[in-house]
């Protein structure tokens, strides 16, 4: 292995957890190579994602990136180009977010604790709504029209599903909607049917996703993973990412399985609170805690997940989870411990 990692930090909060966490991937001997694409970059150069970046980025094992988002870009063009050009150009069609109670006081969910919320979302990262085709007529105008099309392939929506399929153990949940989208919603279940029975030791269940909000809230234990469409899965990580104690804690991996993957926090920018040492780290290390993993270093993911449960359990935490440390104090208090 070249043990070379590409760094994104991205723009608000994003550089400031990424020097926290990137260190840890120092240590263990990989090369990083740092790259500016955000806000400033567009800005000034008018350039988001550049034209050789996704040859470039092939000689690297994985991809280390923080969070894109600036008020002066209201419409995140460059973060749209930037982040969604990397899952769709890397072809990084699995998005498996992790909702994980790591401490029993983080969770704002009534009598439920670690062994109740366990479980993973696959969201579908390349197609859906994110395609960027659509068309907007009579602006400006009360006809003002706007359609933005919500793309799905067969191909598409049967390797994520069989990728949720492959990883479980016992249950794979289908988020959908098709009741209401008329061909998208009726494909996702279709398909779905077709795979499940190539399990018969996993149990498939299906829930419409409005319900599927419901029950992250009311029944978290019941789900182990949870397949889903893009938009979906969106929205639904941040849900589960506020049972779980908050953006500071979710991290995530978008994987192309036997390709390279891109390992992020589920957060933004935070630009309410950028540039104040505030930022929680914890889900920029467990980001990397999934770099690890994918690139089959076990023992240091585990170490370092280890080491973010401790800094939970001795309340060494940024204001998010109530606690009084600075992002580097914190950074620095977990890295000590590894
Ligand atoms: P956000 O995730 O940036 O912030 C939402 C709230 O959570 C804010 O109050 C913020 O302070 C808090 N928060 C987020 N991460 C935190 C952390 N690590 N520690 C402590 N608190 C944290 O979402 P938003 O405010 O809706 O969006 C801000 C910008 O980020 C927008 O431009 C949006 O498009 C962009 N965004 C980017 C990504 C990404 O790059 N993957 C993801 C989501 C949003
Ligand atoms: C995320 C973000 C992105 C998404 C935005 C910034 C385009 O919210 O990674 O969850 O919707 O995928
Ligand atoms: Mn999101």
């Amino acid at each position: 292995m070249s043990k070379k990692i590409a760094v994104i930090p991205g723009d608000g909060i994003g550089p400031e957890v990424i020097a926290e966490g990137a260190p840890v991937l120092e240590q263990l001997g990989f090369e990083l190579t740092h790259f500016g694409w955000g806000a400033n970059k567009w800005l000034s150069e008018g350039i988001g994602l550049p034209p050789d970046a996704l040859k470039n980025l092939s000689d690297f094992d994985a991809i280390y990136f923080g969070a894109l988002g600036d008020p002066r870009i209201p419409d995140m063009a460059h973060g749209r180009e930037i982040l969604l050009g990397l899952r769709t150009g890397l072809d990084l069609y699995a998005n498996m977010r992790p909702i994980q109670l790591l401490n029993n006081k983080l969770t704002c969910l009534k009598n439920k604790t670690c062994d109740d919320i366990n479980f993973i979302i696959f969201r579908e990262n390349t197609q859906d709504i994110y395609g960027g085709h659509g068309s907007a007529s009579n602006k400006n105008t009360p006809q003002e029209t706007t359609i933005d099309e919500s793309r799905h392939t067969y191909a598409g929506v049967a390797r994520i599903i069989t990728q949720a399929f492959e990883c479980a153990q016992k249950s794979v949940t289908l988020g959908h909607k098709s009741n209401a989208i008329k061909f998208g919603g009726a494909l996702w279940q279709r398909v779905f049917n077709e795979i499940a029975p190539k399990y018969p030791k996993i149990k498939a269940k299906q829930l419409y996703i409005d319900t599927m909000a419901m029950e992250f809230v009311r029944a978290p234990e019941q789900f182990e993973i949870v397949v889903t469409s893009n938009l979906f899965g969106d929205i639904l990580t941040d849900l589960g990412a506020g049972i779980t104690g908050g953006l500071g804690l979710a991290a995530s991996a978008n994987i192309h399985p036997g390709r390279i993957g891109l390992f992020e926090p589920v957060h933004g920018s935070a630009p309410d609170i950028a540039g104040q040492n505030k930022a929680n780290p914890m889900a920029a290390f467990l980001s990397a805690a999934m770099l690890l993993d994918f690139l089959k270093l076990f023992e240091p993911a585990k170490k370092l997940r280890e080491a973010v449960k401790q800094a939970i359990e001795r309340n060494i935490c940024t204001p998010d989870l109530g606690g009084q440390k600075t992002t580097q104090e914190v950074g620095s208090f977990i890295r000590a411990q590894l």
